[in-house]
């Protein structure tokens, strides 16, 4: 990183910036660690090759997957990313904005297109996506709805489609329903008619009965887990609860979907009770199942629609701009987040 000039780590206001066009400002870390390994820096501009679009952000999101990245926990993904430092070192996944070139081979797109999609090195002012993850944004969705979407909504989608046929009366629980992935579960539940139950903290219950959830527990009570309740899906975004809580709460023919929860502390996979519910599944009634998301262009394109028909909306907490990227980041770690956090430039 040699190259890069440091801007500056923190602040709200727009940096004046004179770089010419082969360069531009982005977020960088250069190893595993914290919210304070980001910095705000000035790195070269990437070129458009086969099959690439360039695009120029109009707001990038945040999610826990990202925060995995950063801190290359748990410590598996850093197979994926990188074993002593991350390979790439612009952190972001999720964007939106405008195309302004596109790479040999690439069709379907031109320069002055507004798209949204997923690529790595979404925390900048330009990125480079493969253009099989990118899809056309209609008019009248904003860059900061759009980049609040790609990640959160295709897992949350992906959970409810793992989870079997939901229907008029489908008695659900969605743990961790405040939070970037459990928002559109909720709103997209509702759209299937289900009666969805949610959990989150007690100051969060009025967001998440603002998504449409039916009856709205304070986790801190407990009040999904205790009594005779039995679900005929469970979908688990936060919490940790043991499989012997999830099968307790299940109807007997019930199917728990298992999307997440943050394991304090290092570990290899973070996934031991999944790994578990999977094992044990074959021999149960009950279904128990883990999901691992995949980006898929169809499910982005599905979700968009839904967004562009006024049926689904990302619900956008609070903007950052680029140069607050370690506060944006705190404030996601530190679990305030009603829905979704986004960067701007
Ligand atoms: N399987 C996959 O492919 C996949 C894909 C995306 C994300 N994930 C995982 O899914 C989880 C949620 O992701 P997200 O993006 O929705 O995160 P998020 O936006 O940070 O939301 C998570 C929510 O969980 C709740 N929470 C935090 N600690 C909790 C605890 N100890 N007990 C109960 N609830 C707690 C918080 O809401 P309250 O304060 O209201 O409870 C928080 O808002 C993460 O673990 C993420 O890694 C998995």
């Amino acid at each position: 990183m040699e190259n890069q000039r440091k801007i500056r780590t923190t602040g709200s206001e727009p940096v004046a910036n004179d770089h010419g066009p082969s360069t531009m400002r982005a977020v960088m870390y250069r190893r595993y660690g914290g919210p304070d390994v980001l910095e705000f820096l000035e790195t070269a501009k990437p070129e458009p090759g086969p099959g690439k679009v360039l695009v120029r952000v109009g707001a990038a999101g945040l999610d826990r997957g990202t925060w995995h990245l950063m801190a290359g926990e748990p410590r598996a993904v850093r197979l994926a990313v990188g074993m002593r430092a991350p390979r790439n070192p612009v952190p972001g996944i999720d964007f939106a904005g405008e195309v302004v070139a596109v790479g040999a081979g690439v069709v379907g797109f031109a320069a002055g297109d507004r798209v949204l999609g997923v690529a790595a090195g979404s925390f900048a002012e330009c990125v480079l996506a493969d253009a099989r993850k990118v899809v056309q944004l209609p008019e009248g969705i904003t860059w900061e709805q759009a980049a609040a979407l790609p990640t959160s909504g295709a897992t949350a989608l992906q959970a409810l489609q793992k989870a079997g046929a939901l229907g008029t009366g489908t008695r659900m629980l969605v743990t961790g329903a405040s939070g970037g992935v459990g928002s559109f579960v909720v709103q997209l539940a509702k759209l299937h008619g289900a009666h969805v139950s949610a959990e989150c903290s007690a100051h969060k219950t009025d967001f998440v009965a603002s998504l449409g959830a039916d009856v709205v527990y304070d986790r801190a009570g407990g009040g999904a887990f205790s009594g005779d309740a039995a679900y005929d899906v469970v979908i688990d975004i936060a919490g940790n609860p043991s499989i012997a809580t999830l099968r307790r709460i299940l109807a007997t023919d019930g199917r728990a979907v298992i999307v997440g929860a943050e394991v304090p502390g290092p570990s290899l996979t973070g996934m031991n009770r999944q790994m578990r519910a999977v094992l044990v599944s074959p021999f149960l009634r009950q279904s128990l199942s883990m999901l691992v998301s995949v980006n898929k262009k169809q499910d982005l394109t599905g979700l968009v629609e839904l967004m562009s028909a006024g049926k689904l909306e990302s619900r956008i907490d609070k903007t950052f701009r680029l140069g607050e990227a370690r506060e944006a980041m705190e404030y996601l770690v530190a679990g305030s987040v009603c829905g979704k956090v986004v960067l701007v430039p």
